[in-house]
């Protein structure tokens, strides 16, 4: 990529010949689907961020339909997450039959509010779990977080789809709820194209999800195919998913995860370069920052009241620069299935809102460089920096 003329796109995987090796491996091995690869896999996952099991599924999705559904949650059940998040986070509940409860963000952050949290639970019936979504790599308050949970007789399922590696004092977010989903679609900071992986520390958890990913058999199937014995017996023991993730993938995850913390310097160096561009601008806010940051995203906020330029105009310049941009979130509570399911307007949700209508989300990623990083932030400080300065 030319940083002074090219397009630069919003996001980019980064993957080199290693795990093109790595892939070709596998293809040469005679086994594509679940097996060595992957078992590798989720025992390296499992090391990395402290967690004594890794269960590698083939999305975030997936993963959190599991952990739920690990969880007992069923018809009759609340489940509460935040409406400043992907379609998922909610959707596995309705999977379920059970029933979402938005807890607006915090003033300022793309977060939960653990003090919204706290109100909301104390009238609130049924709830079995919070589903902590750590927003663009963030780490959500845990300790507050937790200590809610445990008041109410919740589960606390981490939303750490765009959270690796998000370490805290506590340990690696994604590792310290009852279960934690990581994600490693196209965009995010690790990449197996499409996968995830779950991480708990409960073993029963750990074993109902092994199962129910599986076609809820009694045991795994790539010992059917490989054993010398004959072993064409199984059995079903539940109706479970087909939700694993095949050693094709798990070989590039393989690779990734050995880059992950170069792959973080990187994204910080930019971040750091954004800040250091934008600080001070009126008319722009820099992200909310804590301990720990992932940097899958840097969601700057425009704020037209104080001379900035409006989102949408910001976007449209930007892409006319040859930048390109996202929007993270959308707040789920204005989309027409759960507006319409649970009675919601915009206004339920004033603070994700707001975050909302002033937030575009720059590239951000690994290989992208310096270089690039500095044209995006000229073109932005040139958008918007003339009007807000
Ligand atoms: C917050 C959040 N949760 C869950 C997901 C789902 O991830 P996946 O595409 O791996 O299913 C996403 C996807 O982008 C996400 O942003």
């Amino acid at each position: 990529m030319n940083p002074n003329t090219d397009f630069i796109p919003f996001a980019r995987p980064s993957i080199g010949p290693e795990e093109e090796e790595a892939v070709l491996r596998v293809m040469r091995s005679g086994w594509l689907t679940t097996g060595a690869e992957a078992l590798a896999f989720e025992k390296e996952f499992a090391g990395f961020v402290g967690s004594p099991r890794a269960l590698a599924v083939n999305s975030a999705t997936s993963g959190l339909h599991l952990a739920l559904e690990a969880l007992g949650i069923g018809p009759g059940d609340v489940v509460v997450t935040s409406p400043y998040t992907f379609t998922s986070s909610a959707a596995v509940v309705r999977h379920l039959g059970a029933e979402v409860v938005f807890c607006d963000v915090a003033p300022g952050s793309y977060n939960i509010d653990p003090d919204a949290l706290g109100r909301l639970l104390a009238t609130t019936k049924n709830c079995r779990a919070v589903i902590a979504v750590h927003v663009g790599g963030l780490p959500c308050d845990l300790r507050a977080l937790r200590a809610l949970a445990d008041r109410y007789g919740c589960a606390l399922v981490e939303d750490a789809a765009h959270a690796f590696p998000s370490k805290t004092a506590d340990g690696y977010a994604g590792a310290i709820g009852d279960a934690g989903v990581y994600s490693f679609y196209a965009t995010k900071t690790i990449t197996t194209g499409e996968g995830g992986m779950l991480v708990t520390r409960d073993e029963r958890l750990a074993a109902r999800v092994e199962k129910m990913r599986m076609h809820g058999f009694d045991r795994a199937a790539w010992d059917r195919y490989t054993a010398k014995k004959a072993s064409w017996r199984y059995s079903v023991v539940e109706a479970g998913f087909k939700y694993n993730l095949p050693d094709l993938l798990a070989a590039i995850g393989r690779v990734q995860l050995t880059k992950a913390e170069r792959f973080l310097e990187e994204r910080r160096a930019i971040a750091a370069l954004y800040d250091e561009a934008f600080s001070g601008v009126r008319g722009l806010e820099l992200p909310p920052r804590g301990e720990g940051h992932a940097w899958h995203l840097y969601s700057l906020r425009t704020l037209p009241e104080r001379g900035g330029v409006p989102r949408d105009e910001l976007v449209e310049a930007l892409s006319e620069r040859g930048v390109g941009t996202s929007v993270h979130f959308i707040p789920l509570h204005t989309m027409p299935y759960y507006a319409k399911r649970y009675g919601l307007g915009p206004e339920d949700m004033p603070n994700a809102m707001a975050t909302f209508e002033r937030t575009v989300s720059l590239p951000i990623w690994q290989g992208m460089g310096l270089d690039a990083a500095r044209r995006v932030a000229d073109s932005v400080l040139a958008i918007a920096g003339a009007r807000g300065a």
